[in-house]
């Protein structure tokens, strides 16, 4: 099992940018926790970060036939980005959504998620702690895409025999 984990623009400058809202945490710790709890639950996880809109499409499309599972903040693109939507919604992989600051508490502008509709759900004002609990969340997902993969081939193989 492989997870993708995008990380959109000023996100590399976490630790550094408004601590007030985002806290004293740096992106590469994030990673480290997250990468210390793909490893323990057997799961490869590889990080993108950009600030640059195109790149994160690139990145998600190849997602394609590479990755099971993709985890996004797309930071301000959530608010703008029709492109990382319909990308999203091309490449069919189940995507969970993070934000660190409760975007619903904060300007008007931010209260809109153009995202989140084309993920399977949206974790936000939880601090770092959110990207755990997107892995978290994202393990049980992908085990129950399994099970239904293997119950559709079971059935497959029943029919064939029949
Ligand atoms: C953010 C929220 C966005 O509104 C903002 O533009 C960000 C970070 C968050 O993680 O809280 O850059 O995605």
């Amino acid at each position: 099992m492989k997870v993708v984990v995008i990380q959109g623009p000023n996100l590399n400058m976490l630790g550094i940018r408004e601590k007030n809202i985002y806290g004293p945490m740096k992106l590469e710790d994030i990673h480290a926790q997250m990468k210390s709890f793909a490893d323990q639950n057997k799961i490869d996880i590889e990080f993108f970060q950009s600030n640059l809109e195109g790149e994160i499409v690139d990145r998600i499309q190849e997602c394609i036939g590479d990755a099971d599972g993709i985890i996004i903040n797309p930071a301000a693109y959530t608010h703008t980005s029709i492109a990382i939507r319909d990308a999203l919604s091309a490449v069919q992989i189940p995507a969970l959504e993070v934000h660190l600051s409760n975007i619903h508490q904060r300007e008007e502008f931010r209260h809109k998620s153009l995202t989140a509709p084309v993920c399977a759900g949206q974790i936000l004002g939880m601090g770092p702690f959110g990207y755990h609990l997107a892995m978290v969340g994202m393990v049980q997902i992908l085990n129950e895409v399994n099970a239904m993969k293997q119950a559709q081939a079971a059935q497959k193989q029943m029919q064939a025999n029949a």
